[in-house]
């Protein structure tokens, strides 16, 4: 899994996060609770690893197109954190706590189609595929470290054999082009033999 996908399915899961908890009925206090928990956990999870390694490595890979980018996202996520404290304080399923856990909602939504948008964008025209899985495997192992939702990897066996099957691939097409020319030359240095 690269970086922008495991990302991408952060946001995801966020997402549904949020639309189950909306979709719970005024009186499901305690079933609400337990979803705040989960989307408070994941919003500080996600909002560590992305400020801890994926933002730095995309500003380091292009820093003037990616600077100002990255920046609004660092501003974005200080805003979602402040509104996530504040949500904190109330009482689940209290009439203002929906409120607040809506504007949440708004902001953490407009900050993920944002950064898909412009940050992933950013990322993979200017990282390659590799970088972006070898990013992607960092971002995993300090999710795993945090205590957040892991993925059907093994880290660094993963990493491994899908360097290991693209360096075959390539030396395997080195070999067949280098045999493609050998067998060329053959055929032309017999043509100048008869001829
Ligand atoms: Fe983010």
């Amino acid at each position: 899994m690269d970086a922008t996908e495991l990302l991408h399915d952060d946001h995801q899961a966020l997402r549904a996060l949020f639309d189950r908890y909306h979709e719970l009925g005024a009186g499901d206090r305690a079933a609400k609770a337990a979803l705040f928990r989960r989307i408070r956990k994941e919003i500080e999870v996600h909002a560590a690893i992305e400020e801890e390694i994926f933002y730095p490595a995309v500003r380091a890979a292009n820093p003037v197109l990616a600077g100002p980018i990255v920046r609004e996202a660092f501003d974005d996520h200080r805003l979602i954190l402040q509104i996530l404290h504040d949500v904190e304080a109330g009482t689940p399923g209290s009439d203002e706590f929906d409120a607040k856990l809506s504007v949440l909602r708004d902001n953490v939504l407009y900050h993920a189609e944002a950064e898909e948008r412009e940050l992933f964008a950013e990322a993979r025209s200017s990282m390659t595929p590799l970088q972006l899985r070898l990013l992607g495997g960092r971002l995993s192992d300090r999710k795993h470290e945090l205590g957040g939702r892991t993925y059907r990897r093994v880290p660094i066996l993963g990493e491994a054999r899908w360097v290991f099957s693209r360096v075959r691939t390539a030396v395997s097409r080195a070999f067949r082009r280098a045999g493609g020319e050998t067998a060329r030359a053959r055929r032309a240095s017999g043509r100048s033999r008869n001829s």
